[in-house]
């Protein structure tokens, strides 16, 4: 390890994170070292980041709940120097110090190691916004959703999930529909593959609207957004459909009634990829190396530094980002 090294430190009552420098003794304890080639910035860094949604409860604290890179130092006998490895979800960058700096140190048990048809930056242009698309395809694959059963909304759908969605569905097959508050991104759902894009307020629903169940449209979604997107989706999901339901943007609270689960026979999947299992998630992380391996990863994602973080952060805080931003541990 090369000592000091930079980092990205959010100390208690700041809203701006500062770049500063760690030392290894410094970092959590753990079996597992890495060198940090990539982290990412997601919604919820930006919540940890500025002191947000009750996510950091320590200070100082090192944001990042992504990082890929190669192992430095390892006590597990399956882990060795040298491994390209990733780490997304668990308690990384949220209890524990996370990929905003050069290394991270983590238990074993979280680490996977970089499938090889994924570059390290593969592999963090996914990160868990990626490998959360994914579950929500899975999801609701399992629940019987196919591409001949009918078109399939992704919500929230320039932001890091909603890309990867969009193109994941589009290249098995499915006719997807993107909503998005950024009219001027058209061009960049159809390129990823949506067929049809619609605003943000056509799949929102509140007040007098609010009838039990409305057109049925849609043979699934993938939902980043909640709130009266949800209030939507419950009402115009066909028969036997299934919301693969991940995010919250949009607020905590939805409005529903038990009607379209009755007479419709609708899956409400709740998606949680930061304890997914680890049988599963190599699974999923063998998957997106191969058949559902995005194919626009490069128009989807952007590198910044750890200097670009506080105006990052401020952007994905208020819905702005496009695509994924990649982080590199460089001041
Ligand atoms: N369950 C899990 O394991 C899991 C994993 C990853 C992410 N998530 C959650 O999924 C959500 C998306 O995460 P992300 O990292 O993809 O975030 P992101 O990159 O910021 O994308 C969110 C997108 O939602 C839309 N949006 C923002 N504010 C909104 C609002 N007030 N109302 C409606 N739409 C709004 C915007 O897209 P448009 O401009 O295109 O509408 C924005 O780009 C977050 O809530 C995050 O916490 C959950």
């Amino acid at each position: 390890m090369k000592e000091p090294f930079a980092a990205y430190v959010v100390t208690d009552g700041r809203v701006e994170g500062e770049v500063t420098t760690l030392r290894a003794d410094q970092l959590p304890a753990g079996d597992v070292t890495i060198a940090v080639e990539y982290s990412s910035l997601n919604y919820k860094d930006g919540l940890a980041a500025t002191g947000q949604g009750g996510i950091v409860r320590k200070y100082p604290h090192v944001p990042g709940i992504d990082a890929a890179g190669t192992v430095v130092e390892s006590q597990a006998t399956d882990i060795a120097v040298g491994d390209r490895v990733l780490v997304t979800g668990y308690d990384l960058g949220v209890g524990s110090f996370g990929g905003y700096a050069a290394y991270v140190r983590v238990p074993a048990a979280w680490v996977v190691k970089t499938p090889a048809t994924l570059t390290t930056f593969e592999a963090m242009a996914l990160g868990t916004a990626g490998f959360t698309a994914a579950m929500c395809l899975l999801a609701m694959e399992h629940n019987g959703v196919r591409p001949e059963q009918g078109p399939v909304l992704v919500t929230g759908a320039t932001g890091g999930v909603g890309s990867v969605a969009v193109n994941i569905l589009a290249q098995q097959g499915y006719t997807v529909s993107a909503s998005t508050g950024k009219t001027n991104q058209y061009d960049y759902l159809r390129q990823l593959g949506a067929s049809q894009i619609l605003s943000r307020e056509e799949v929102s629903l509140t007040g007098d609207r609010l009838r039990p169940l409305l057109q049925g449209t849609w043979a699934g979604a993938v939902d980043t957004v909640g709130g009266a997107t949800m209030s939507y989706l419950l009402r115009t999901l066909n028969y036997g459909g299934s919301i693969a339901l991940c995010g919250l943007v949009g607020g905590h609270d939805f409005a529903g009634t038990v009607i379209p689960f009755l007479l419709r026979g609708i899956n409400l999947l709740g998606i949680d990829s930061v304890r997914c299992p680890m049988a599963y998630r190599q699974t999923i992380w063998q998957r997106l190396a191969t058949d559902l391996k995005p194919r626009h990863l490069d128009q989807i994602a952007q590198v910044i530094t750890l200097r670009d973080l506080p105006g990052a952060i401020a952007s994905i805080l208020q819905g702005q980002v496009k695509g994924r931003l990649l982080v590199t541990p460089q001041a």
